[in-house]
């Protein structure tokens, strides 16, 4: 099969092929106070020294301003936090991704718990093992995308997944993102020595 971009819709074969992909579940606060929590799995680290990652959201003709909720927040105060997602946290997860009217923050909606940040004013999602604190350092627009960059304030890193004072990706189980309905655990895994 061969497919031009300008003729097809390039969602499926990107959301399919680019797999697994890391899931951002990203806690914002709105300028009037709502807490804003909503997963995006085009997400992945961009710079480690000073450390940067990014997600970006799809433009949305129905929002305000072509924007979803989360990169409007985000444009208007700044900040925001990145809570990794695990198993455990996978269906509370999927229930954020629901569209709610204005002022129903999605924390109440999935029942997961608001934890107090130190650096940024989003609460973070306390039943998640990682949270990085962002600030925003610059948000781009990429074609009917903006890509949201975030330098990574301060990091909580939940005891139960610490091996020797260091994260310890065996103990995180966190989830991938496939296509669709489809997700990925890390659990299942192989080891390759990297050469010299
Ligand atoms: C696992 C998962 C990953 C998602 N990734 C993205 C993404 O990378 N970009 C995007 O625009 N929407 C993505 N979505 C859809 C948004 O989460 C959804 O539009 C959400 O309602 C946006 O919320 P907000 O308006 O509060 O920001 C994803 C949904 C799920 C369930």
């Amino acid at each position: 099969m061969e497919l031009d971009p300008e003729e097809v819709s390039m969602y499926r074969t990107l959301a399919g092929a680019v797999v697994p992909r890391p899931i951002a579940w990203v806690s914002t606060r709105s300028p009037d106070g709502v807490d804003n929590l909503a997963p995006y799995s085009f997400f992945n680290v961009v710079a480690v020294d000073p450390p940067v990652v990014m997600f970006a959201p799809v433009d949305d003709a129905d929002s305000p301003e072509g924007l979803k909720d989360t990169p409007r927040n985000v444009r208007e105060t700044e900040e925001f936090v990145v809570n990794v997602v695990t198993e455990s946290v996978a269906e509370a997860m999927n229930e954020t991704a629901a569209t709610l009217p204005a002022g129903e923050s999605e924390f109440d909606r999935a029942g997961v718990s608001r934890a107090d940040s130190r650096t940024v004013a989003p609460p973070q999602v306390a039943e998640s093992p990682v949270a990085f604190e962002c600030s925003l350092y610059e948000m781009v627009d990429v074609g009917g995308s903006s890509m949201v960059l975030g330098e990574v304030e301060w990091v909580r890193v939940d005891d139960s997944v610490v091996t020797d004072g260091k994260l310890d990706v065996k103990k995180l189980d966190a989830v991938g993102r496939l296509s669709g309905s489809l997700y990925a655990p890390t659990d299942d895994r192989f080891s390759m020595e990297r050469p010299p």
